[in-house]
């Protein structure tokens, strides 16, 4: 009994110091892509989820994606108000479900991208789990997707959140060049030309 009850202490600190490493270097397991497709579901019919700078139907860039909606988790939403827009935040909370729903032409839906931040998945990216789906839910591209990291990774400052057009814009060139076979559309060219400080390089 003597010996059980001196055994207790050590019992607690090593809890605790297991708690604490936990809590210093935490690593959520990434949900399915089914079940991210769930909460992704739920954020595009969720009441007041469109991201602070976007709108219904803002332009794209590609005829995939001529027209977008861009939606956010109350909790990003919440961050990007209070740092007083996207170029002003620099981390997003953990947790943080980002979305664009992309449109060939208003209510025809071409897909739906997605970034999720989950603590430790992808630590020199910032953590961010990429995913594309189908309009059906489909996955077509799903975790640390180099195309979607290496484009996004170009505003690292804002934590790889691009404030949408026409507040920042990409060159035609280097669009072009992550999309071979897609040409820029003559409204985003039309935005470059009125907006050339906004061009992001
Ligand atoms: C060539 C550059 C480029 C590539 C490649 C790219 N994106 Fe983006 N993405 C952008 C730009 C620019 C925006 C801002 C446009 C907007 O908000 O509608 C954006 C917006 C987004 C958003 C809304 C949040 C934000 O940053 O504004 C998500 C989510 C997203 N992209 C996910 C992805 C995923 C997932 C992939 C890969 C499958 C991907 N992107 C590939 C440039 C890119």
């Amino acid at each position: 009994m003597t010996r059980h009850s001196s055994l207790i202490p050590i019992v607690a600190a090593l809890l605790l110091s297991s708690t604490c490493l936990a809590g210093s270097a935490p690593s959520a397991a990434p949900p399915s892509p089914r079940a991210l497709w769930q909460r992704i579901a739920r954020l595009m019919h969720e009441p007041g989820s469109i991201l602070p700078g976007s709108r219904i139907d803002q332009p794209g860039s590609r005829p995939v994606d001529a027209y977008t909606i861009d939606r956010a988790d109350p909790a990003s939403r919440q961050a990007i108000l209070h740092a007083g827009g996207i170029v002003h935040l620099h981390r997003y909370p953990s947790g943080a479900l980002l979305i664009k729903e992309n449109f060939s032409r208003p209510g025809r839906m071409t897909g739906v991208t997605a970034m999720l931040k989950i603590p430790g998945y992808d630590a020199s990216d910032r953590n961010w789990l990429m995913a594309s789906y189908a309009p059906n839910g489909h996955v077509l591209a799903y975790g640390k997707v180099a195309t979607c990291i290496g484009c996004h990774a170009l505003v690292r400052r804002q934590d790889f959140v691009y404030a949408p057009p026409p507040t920042q814009l990409l060159p035609v060139a280097f669009i072009e060049a992550f999309f071979p076979g897609q040409k820029v559309t003559a409204i985003y060219r039309k935005l470059i030309a009125a907006h050339p400080a906004n061009v992001v390089h």
